[in-house]
């Protein structure tokens, strides 16, 4: 099988390999996904062989309209209401109960949902070219850096699909913000993302940033999130996550010298990287900048050779959070605090 990139004028074309029960990769705000028809199991199998992702970790369901979302779930809270109007179209999955429009299959065999309206143009075309909500992890193979463009989601995937719908770079970058509701008032975030915490606080009185987001479970923890569990992000090289400023950053980096030994900093540490004659890259001075280049650095840098990545940590707050759930992942919890 060859995958063609499509473009914009092709939506119909896609939206028919759909309805035929065929996956094709999707542009969305945050990462590049793999869809399919959340309602045909078969086509659902598909996307699970070709991520080569374990039967038990769910997909997210993309809806284009909120009138599409209560099919799907079998209650909408007033909280989760609220949410949908304040942050979609946008960066935001809720989780909740499922219906049985929602096969087994699609929800890895939980009896909840998470459901998300993305707010990118051709993401919500589909979806209405499509008819149905379309399933759709991140485009990437299971364990690998998430796509933020569609050359990064064909390196995964060629051969693999029939389609992939070029939409440009991602403007996240990042995968979407995951939300569980622990009750009436409040609201647990499994993964974070550019909807942060601090903005959920805006519209629910409680907000828990569940503990496996910053931290590695303990063995046989019972996860909210199946995703939580396996080894995720992580780029060929290996990667160390580095906390610290950067007078202290640099000192550490002096100690680590080697041909494949490569330094992810923020901008601002170049100019001190260079008099070092460090092998670095920046990666943005902002968490916004950090959070969408990050993924793409860390697929370059295998492609550059790199053997061993330190990254210079974002902060934990805002989209920070977000960046740093992620790199403590690619790192296998390999974490310096300086
Ligand atoms: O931004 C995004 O969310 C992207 C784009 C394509 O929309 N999609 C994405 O999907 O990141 P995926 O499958 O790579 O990550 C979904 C995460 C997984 O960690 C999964 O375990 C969790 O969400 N998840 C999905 N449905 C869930 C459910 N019903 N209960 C608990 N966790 C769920
Ligand atoms: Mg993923």
């Amino acid at each position: 099988m060859i995958t063609r990139l499509l473009g914009a004028d092709d939506i119909p074309a896609a939206a028919a390999l759909i309805r035929a029960g065929d996956i094709v990769g999707m542009p969305t705000e945050t990462v590049y996904g793999l869809a399919c028809s959340a309602y045909d199991a078969d086509a659902v199998r598909k996307v699970f062989a070709a991520k080569g992702r374990p039967a038990d970790n769910p997909l997210i369901v993309h809806i284009a309209d909120p009138a599409e979302w209560s099919p799907l779930v079998t209650e909408i809270p007033p909280l989760a209401q609220k949410l949908a109007e304040r942050f979609w179209p946008g960066p935001l999955t809720m989780i909740l109960p499922r219906t049985e429009r929602i096969p087994a299959v699609t929800a890895g065999g939980l009896d909840s949902v998470g459901v998300r309206l993305p707010a990118h143009p051709l993401a919500q075309a589909l979806i209405r070219a499509a008819g149905v909500p379309l399933a759709a992890p991140s485009g990437n193979r299971s364990g690998s850096p998430s796509p933020t463009t569609a050359k990064h989601m064909l390196d995964d995937m060629n051969g693999r699909i029939p389609a992939i719908i070029d939409g440009g770079d991602c403007l996240c970058g990042v995968e979407s913000t995951v939300i569980a509701f622990d009750d009436a008032e409040t609201v647990r975030v499994l993964r974070p993302g550019f909807v942060t915490p601090e903005q959920l606080q805006t519209i629910a009185p409680q907000v828990i940033v569940d503990g496996a987001v910053l931290s590695q479970l303990k063995p046989d923890t019972v996860v909210r999130s199946p995703g939580m569990k396996y080894k995720h992000y992580a780029p060929k090289a290996a990667v160390t996550l580095v906390n610290g400023d950067a007078a202290h950053f640099l000192s550490y980096m002096g100690k680590c010298t080697g041909d494949g030994v490569f330094a992810l900093v923020f901008d601002a540490d170049m100019p001190a990287c260079q008099t070092l004659r460090l092998h670095a890259v920046p990666y943005g001075d902002t968490d916004e900048q950090r959070a969408q280049a990050f993924f793409a650095r860390l697929r370059e840098l295998d492609e550059a050779g790199a053997q061993h990545i330190y990254v210079r940590a974002p902060r934990t707050d805002g989209v920070g959070l977000a960046v740093y759930n992620r790199l403590i992942r690619a790192a296998g919890y390999d974490v310096v605090t300086l």
